[in-house]
């Protein structure tokens, strides 16, 4: 299956198949996003935060506001949502925008694809972690159970907005949850996002607008450019899952926002490829040290709970379970370990 991004300065363009194109913008602009979602009836999915952080988005929409906890990502908000688009007379030629973080962005997209078969939409991402992440890739979905992410498709939106500016209203941990995902791509083998890293440390903690554009353009292409070459996420793109594997269990387990989980995901990871003998003892030291720089708490400490996650997470295969492990800064491996290994690896 062919999938194709298309990039320019203002504007990157991917594509999951030959059917779907999808054009990444990076200036929000009210006039311009109705327009990419044409003539067709259009309803904005959001949460509360936005509406109250930017109310001139909104006037005049059909919108329907969603509580974006991460316990509220699950099925029974798809059918709320369902059920507010029967009510606006929403067809299969309507559209659909996800105007806010990740959860809104995998939920907007997940109804997207399953109401009446699926109709079309578009995302403007709003956390620093949904633009440089969440929504690009066309994965979609909502969790079940303990299970991240259990239930959910691949389909990839019509057009994505990616702009910086929307950082400024973030909360603090928020927008260090969105760099930890960003620092994810320096420690799999961006060398730019690396180098911004390590010697624009007080801009990016200041927000400096012109900083932050250049990361989120950085993290998109690098996440492009692996989605583009295993859409499906069946072999290379497992990479993005740096962190992932143990971070979702405590993402689960602690109630932390998702990138902060990560990081000590990271940690755990860069933990367990030196105890495998795969990274060397300065080469772990330096990885830590890109993660506390920013001030991140990167302690970690696994009980029974987060190793019978594991047990459930889709990166389990059989009686193993897939890591995301580090031969150098900016050199993943992946690696398969038996599940009875793992609490002696990194309990
Ligand atoms: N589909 C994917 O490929 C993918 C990748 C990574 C993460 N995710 C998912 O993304 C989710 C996390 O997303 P997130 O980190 O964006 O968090 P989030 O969606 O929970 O948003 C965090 C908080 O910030 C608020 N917010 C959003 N934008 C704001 C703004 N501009 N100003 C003020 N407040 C704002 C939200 O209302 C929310 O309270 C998780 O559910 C994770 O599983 C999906």
């Amino acid at each position: 299956m062919g999938f194709f991004y298309y990039i320019a300065m203002q504007e990157i363009t991917y594509s999951t198949n030959k059917k779907s194109t999808t054009s990444i913008h990076f200036t929000y602009d009210k006039r311009f996003f109705m327009e990419l979602a044409g003539d067709r009836r259009t309803a904005i999915i959001t949460s509360g935060n936005i509406t109250k952080s930017y109310p001139e988005i909104f006037e005049g929409q059909n919108v329907i506001v969603i509580d974006d906890k991460e316990y509220h990502k699950n099925l029974a908000t798809i059918e709320e949502i369902a059920s507010k688009l029967l009510l606006l007379g929403f067809d299969r030629h309507s559209f659909i925008i996800g105007i806010g973080g990740g959860i809104v962005c995998d939920i907007a997209g997940f109804v997207s694809h399953i109401y009446m078969r699926g109709l079309r939409f578009g995302l403007i991402p709003t956390t620093l972690l949904a633009m440089s992440d969440a929504a690009i890739g066309g994965k979609n979905g909502v969790n079940f159970g303990e299970n991240k992410n259990m239930l959910g498709c691949f389909d990839n939106p019509d057009f994505i907005i990616a702009d910086s500016s929307f950082v400024q209203t973030l909360p603090k941990e928020q927008y260090l949850s969105g760099l930890g995902e960003i620092i994810k791509y320096a420690l799999i083998g961006n060398e730019n996002i690396l180098n911004i890293l390590q010697n624009e440390r007080e801009k990016i903690l200041n927000r400096d607008n012109e900083t932050v554009n250049r990361l989120v353009k950085e993290s998109i292409l690098t996440k492009v450019q692996i989605v583009e070459n295993d859409p499906n996420d069946t072999s290379t793109r497992h990479i993005l899952n740096f962190g992932h594997t143990i971070g979702h269990s405590i993402e689960l387990t602690e109630k932390l926002p998702h990138g902060m989980a990560v990081v000590k995901g990271m940690n755990a990871a860069v933990d367990l490829s030196e105890r495998l003998g795969l990274l060397a003892h300065d080469k772990a030291m330096e990885a830590k040290k890109l993660l506390t720089d920013f001030g991140y708490d990167i302690m970690y400490n696994l009980s029974e709970t987060h190793f019978n996650i594991l047990c459930h997470d889709k990166k389990k295969e059989d009686s193993q379970i897939r890591f995301v492990l580090l031969e150098d800064i900016g050199k993943p491996v992946i690696k398969k370990l038996p599940i009875e290994q793992i609490p002696a690896l990194i309990g």
